[in-house]
């Protein structure tokens, strides 16, 4: 397995004058054998940004490396299956229903791997998700959509890539199923030191299977950093919102699987990216931004730089050079979060009132190295 990494990428659909900036320069690091999580509510931008990785939709700017080296069919210097192998969202229409599971497996693997050996390799795959090798025979109409992605990812191996983006894989799945795919995905990160881009809008399942979080809004990463630090000390209001969203039940730390349909802000208007707000993206939606204060009029013009803790763009973050041990005195975006523990329930206080707004840090400040950051 191996690093990705996406270099200041943005990705635009349509005209200069009717289109949008799905994604719009998105600095974000797989590293090698780790699962790093993308979480965004709908329209956010996380699969076109999945797709670019996989090269099935052309950046606009910006590049997507895979071990230093430029991704894209012309570039990647090997032949064979796609180093990216993406796992979609819908189990029941990523398998050919005239394929049997076998066959499916086997037409992902490199060219060479012929007769004994393609058999043996099909039933070894099937056996690492979980599933009887005799299930090589049967047709994806007999199957669960758990089963399916099962398949979906057995396939994904079959390739032998270099790193797999799971594109909302749980999302089409029952509740009840959605857990075991969970499992499985941690399961084989452990067992094969896979290099995952695991993507969700659900803040819970990304939580449970990602070392790392990135949270993306209107195209753009505005928080970004270890699981356990994004989720007790969010910096940026909208990770905060996302996990308001969490029910109560999945704050304390445990292994118990996250499962449920959580969608983060859904309830709030959401922006359209066709014209996306100036300034931070987030200002009209932000609960501690210039709608609710009148001092923070800097959010409408001004868009925030990453140049804060866990790379927030918010402009009222503490800056990067402020190390954890200070976090909870500089808490000067306004947020009712506790710097440890889950249990989170900023959205629902109100700003803090006696911050005053003369001691907020500067907006932007410090020129940290956000390379070494990352
Ligand atoms: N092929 C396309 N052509 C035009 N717009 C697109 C295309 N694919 C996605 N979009 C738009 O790009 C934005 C981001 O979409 P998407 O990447 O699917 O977000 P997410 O996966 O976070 O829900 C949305 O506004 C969506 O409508
Ligand atoms: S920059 Fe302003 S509007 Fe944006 S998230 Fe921070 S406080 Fe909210
Ligand atoms: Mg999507």
């Amino acid at each position: 397995m191996s690093e990705l990494r996406f270099e200041d990428v943005s990705v635009r659909f349509g005209s200069r004058r009717r289109g949008l900036t799905a994604v719009d320069g998105v600095d974000l690091v797989v590293p090698d054998s780790e699962i790093v999580g993308l979480v965004g509510e709908s329209g956010s931008g996380k699969s076109t940004l999945a797709r670019a990785a996989a090269g099935l939709t052309p950046v606009s700017g910006g590049r997507i490396l895979l071990d230093g080296k430029p991704i894209g069919a012309p570039a990647r210097g090997r032949r064979g299956p796609n180093p990216v192998q993406m796992v979609f969202q819908d189990p029941y229409s990523s398998l050919d229903p005239r394929m049997t599971i076998g066959e499916s497996i086997a037409e992902a693997m490199p060219r060479g791997v012929r007769g004994g050996a393609r058999r043996a390799e099909v039933t070894r795959l099937l056996e690492l998700v979980d599933l009887d090798g005799d299930r090589a025979h049967a047709y994806p109409g007999l199957l669960s959509g758990g089963q399916r992605q099962r398949v979906a990812l057995a396939r994904a191996l079959a390739a032998r890539p270099d790193v797999i983006v799971a594109d909302e894989i749980t999302s089409a799945l029952d509740v009840s199923i959605q857990g075991t795919v969970l499992n499985l995905v941690v399961d084989l990160q452990r067992e094969l030191g896979t290099s995952m881009l695991f993507i969700s809008h659900n803040l819970a399942v990304v939580r449970y299977v990602a070392r790392t979080i990135a949270v993306m809004y209107l195209g753009r990463i505005v928080e970004h950093g270890p699981a356990d630090e994004v989720l007790s000390n969010p910096q940026h209001p909208y990770t905060r919102d996302l996990l308001a969203a969490v029910p109560e039940s999945l704050h304390a730390e445990s292994d118990r699987m996250p499962v449920g349909g959580l969608d983060g802000v859904a309830l709030a208007e959401p922006a359209d990216p066709h014209t996306p707000p100036t300034g931070c993206r987030y200002h009209p939606r932000c609960p501690v931004g210039p709608v609710v204060r009148s001092d923070r009029e800097v959010c409408r013009t001004d868009a925030p730089t990453t140049e804060h803790l866990h790379l927030a763009a918010c402009h009222f973050a503490p800056p990067l050079a402020v190390g954890p041990a200070t976090r909870d005195a500089s808490d000067a975006a306004g947020r009712g979060v506790p710097a440890s523990g889950l249990h989170l329930d900023g959205r629902q206080k109100p700003a803090d009132p006696t911050i005053d707004a003369t001691t907020d840090p500067a907006p932007d400040t410090g020129a940290a190295d956000l390379q070494g950051a990352s």
